[in-house]
């Protein structure tokens, strides 16, 4: 099924392995094509994982953009942005503790509400396509063991129901406000506001989990690409480009023994 939502043309599956997948194989997709799926098979999460996608309780979406752009630091924010609208899209609906972990994860009260799956496919720099998978836990009433203790949705956080299609909606027009923002080449606002809806942004005691090292520090802000700044125990202000972030107790005593949250 085929829904219009300008600037997107959704294409609606009830089930679907990835939708970034679908996505992915639509090789001659104009810009804005939005795939959705009630249900996924195969949903990819970031670094391998797999992303828990039951029927019916979660938006599962990808939306393919055209960039246009010859530099790929400029990419990063596009990421962001989507973290951003689906933080804006929950507080709206009166979510309170909408807190974004760096770079792309949303969560309310301290659990994964929401992920970004950004993947680019390109043959050349001005033929980028940039595929955004989200994926929002919405009506999900319980996760399987293993999940429970990090992930979270909607409805276990408010005790309520949310309309899967009215939160797309409304979550792609944010969307397409901020990438209209982004094209304007002012990302320094994207990452302003994901400054301010994140508790991870500044001052924040984290450990950082990288290819082949863990750092703890206080983190510093973001860079106008959407990089972390990290000063690290010890003194030295490193920029992160790519890790996954914790949280540490502000109470934890390195010494004995690191609380993660
Ligand atoms: C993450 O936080 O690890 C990213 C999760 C991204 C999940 C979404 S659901 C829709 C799209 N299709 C996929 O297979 N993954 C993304």
């Amino acid at each position: 099924m085929i829904i219009h939502r300008p600037p997107f043309t959704i294409h609606h599956f009830a089930t679907l392995g990835s939708t970034n997948d679908q996505l992915k194989a639509m090789d001659a997709a104009p810009e804005f094509t939005c795939v959705v799926a009630d249900e996924q098979t195969a949903g990819r999460g970031r670094r391998a994982r797999a992303w828990y996608s039951s029927p019916g309780d979660g938006l599962y979406l990808s939306i393919l953009l055209l960039p246009r752009s010859d530099s790929a630091s400029k990419l990063p924010p596009l990421g962001l942005m989507a973290s951003v609208a689906v933080a804006e899209t929950l507080v709206e609906r009166g979510v309170a503790g909408v807190d974004i972990k760096w770079p792309n994860d949303t969560l309310i009260n301290g659990r994964k509400v929401s992920g970004v799956l950004a993947e680019a496919v390109s043959s050349g720099p001005e033929s980028l396509r940039l595929i955004l998978g989200v994926g929002v836990n919405l009506n999900h009433r319980s996760f399987p063991p293993g999940l429970s203790e990090t992930a979270t949705s909607f409805a276990i956080e408010t005790g309520g129901r949310v309309d899967v299609e009215e939160f797309r909606d409304r979550l792609l027009e944010k969307i397409a406000q901020w990438y209209v923002v982004w094209r304007r080449g002012v990302s320094t606002s994207i990452i302003d506001r994901w400054q301010r809806l994140s508790t991870y942004a500044r001052g924040q005691r984290v450990v950082v989990t990288l290819e082949d090292e863990k750092l703890t520090g206080v983190t510093d802000g973001l860079t106008e690409t959407g990089a972390l700044r990290l000063a690290v125990d010890g003194g030295a202000l490193r920029t992160i480009l790519a890790g996954e972030v914790a949280k540490l107790r502000k109470d934890a005593d390195p010494s004995v023994r690191q609380s993660y949250v």
